[in-house]
């Protein structure tokens, strides 16, 4: 197994404040800053696009930049996620034409690429891209909003998604997002996610690092 990795989800930082929170998660011990892209058309609700990504990389941050896109279509977004300094970019792949190009254009811009899946979303997308992907996020809440509840089903679809990443004998990261917190990271961790995504967890606590410390020993119990 890779790593494991906390990845602040920045929805639920204070916008008006945003490189300080970045780097205050950082300083807590966070070790990729997760950045939910949402257009309004995929998702209902309207966030933040390249231009944060590159003033985040202006402002100094160099930790991984997780970019979640929730929007369509992917492609010019992905270009302009690639030139903003992204890490990781992943994108639903009902959102794509063609799924194959789009992971293309992520790996020809230097990118890590990743498939997200909705919670009533197959993994059979999984089936012809396994060699081409670096990460594998599930959704464990129906995509758009910060703050909503861990849809338990998702503990089967990740003991699924383990089992076709040890399959391929590839390091493919399995990240979770949506309603992990400190008291259900412990099962969500054995049921094989590597990257945790966690939003109001986090941001809607008085001390990252306290919590972020705790979510680590709850993974590591
Ligand atoms: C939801 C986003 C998540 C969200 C998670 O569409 O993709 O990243 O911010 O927030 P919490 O951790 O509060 O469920
Ligand atoms: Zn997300």
């Amino acid at each position: 197994m890779l790593p494991d990795l906390i990845a602040p989800s920045i929805l639920s930082a204070d916008f008006a404040r945003l490189g300080e929170e970045v780097d205050n998660v950082l300083a807590a011990g966070a070790d990729i800053v997760h950045f939910d892209v949402m257009d309004n058309h995929y998702v209902p609700n309207l966030t933040i696009g390249p231009m944060v990504c590159e003033a985040l990389r202006k402002h100094g941050v160099t930790a991984p930049i997780d970019a979640h896109l929730m929007v369509k279509p992917v492609d010019d977004l992905i270009r302009m996620f690639i030139d903003a300094g992204a890490t990781y970019i992943t994108f639903h792949p009902e959102a794509s034409e063609h799924i194959d190009r789009s992971l293309q254009l992520i790996k020809d811009g230097g990118c890590q690429a990743g498939l997200v899946f909705n919670p009533a979303t197959p993994l059979h997308y999984l089936d012809h891209v396994m060699d081409r992907i670096d990460m594998i996020l599930l959704m464990s809440v129906n995509p758009g909003f910060g703050g909503q509840k861990f849809i338990p089903g998702t503990l089967d679809k990740l003991r699924e998604a383990r089992q076709r990443i040890d399959a391929s004998g590839k390091a493919i990261r399995l990240e979770i997002d949506g309603g992990v917190k400190v008291d259900n990271i412990r099962e969500i961790a054995a049921a094989g996610a590597d990257t945790f995504v966690a939003g109001s967890a986090i941001f809607n606590t008085e001390d990252y690092r306290t919590t972020i410390d705790a979510m680590r020993e709850q993974i590591n119990l």
